[in-house]
């Protein structure tokens, strides 16, 4: 089995369990983290036609992925490279999205930014119903880099994303289900069992008939928009409005936007 610094990966009954292992960060996703979530779908299991499905959660009980990793990348923006550090991160995720088998996310705590991406970037979404969820780049001086412009409307509609987009608010596990953001809301205990009965179910169907029924149903989606969003997040993140809505965040007080 290939050696991951932050995942752990577990193969059982033909599910492989892929769980974001940095508890200490609320499980922030840093290049290291994409880098192997891009090396686990694009190469490392890209191949394996016998799997069922792929169960991704996060470590703890606190977080699924409170976001990309704020500290690490105030650095990256420092750099002007925005736009790339948004774009790599979207190739990773579609390697998510395409992936020939079911992915689901077992969201188990906070899904924010690119948590909230990265669920949405999976097949099916089962939260606890401790669950919260939002795009709060905005209260850094950012927008959502990692798909969230485009998935949030693909699954809520324009006037949800937008309102959770332009506020940061966050929402509840039965409020994103609600708005059909996660398919299934349930206690922890149920949660787990329910999303590996999906992948079960759906592993008794035909293998090929569900890589192409996920092709499908991405096609229809071909037209979004994700340069556009890489381009915008460059923009945002080349600011001194960014820069200090980092450090409002790492000095854990509010930010004093500037505009520029
Ligand atoms: N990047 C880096 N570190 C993060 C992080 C992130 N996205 N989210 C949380 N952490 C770290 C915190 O800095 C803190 O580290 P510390 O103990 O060294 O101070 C630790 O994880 C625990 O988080 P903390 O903020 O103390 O927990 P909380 O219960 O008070 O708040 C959240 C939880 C999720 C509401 C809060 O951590 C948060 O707002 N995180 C950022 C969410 C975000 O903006 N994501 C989008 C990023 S683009």
């Amino acid at each position: 089995m290939p050696d991951y610094q932050n995942l752990l990966v577990e193969e059982a009954d033909r599910i492989l369990y892929v769980t974001v292992n940095r508890p200490q960060a609320l499980n922030a996703l840093n290049q290291q983290t994409m880098g192997e979530l891009a090396a686990l779908f694009g190469k490392d299991y890209a191949d394996r036609r016998d799997l069922t499905g792929v169960l991704l959660t996060g470590a703890g009980d606190r977080a699924f992925v409170a976001g990309a990793d704020i500290k690490e990348f105030l650095g990256v923006a420092a750099a002007g490279s925005g736009e790339e550090m948004a774009t790599r991160g979207q190739d990773v995720f579609f390697l998510i999205e395409n992936f020939h088998r079911p992915v689901i996310a077992l969201v188990n705590g906070f899904a924010l930014g690119g948590g909230c991406e990265l669920a949405m970037a999976c097949h099916l979404r089962v939260a606890v119903d401790t669950a919260r969820f939002g795009q709060p780049e905005v209260n850094l001086g950012i927008i959502p880099g990692y798909g969230g412009t485009q998935r949030l409307n693909q699954l809520i509609g324009k006037g949800k994303a937008m309102e959770l987009t332009l506020t940061g608010n966050m929402i509840n596990a039965v409020e994103a289900h609600r708005l059909g953001l996660v398919n299934y809301c349930l206690p922890a205990a149920e949660a787990r069992a329910k999303a590996i009965e999906l992948l079960n179910t759906i592993g008794q169907k035909g293998p090929v008939a569900i890589e192409e029924s996920i092709k499908a149903i991405n096609a229809y989606y071909a037209g979004s928009d994700f340069v556009a969003e890489a381009k915008s997040f460059g923009r945002a993140s080349g600011t001194k409005d960014f820069a200090e809505g980092a450090a409002a965040f790492v000095e854990k007080r509010a930010a004093n936007f500037k505009g520029a």
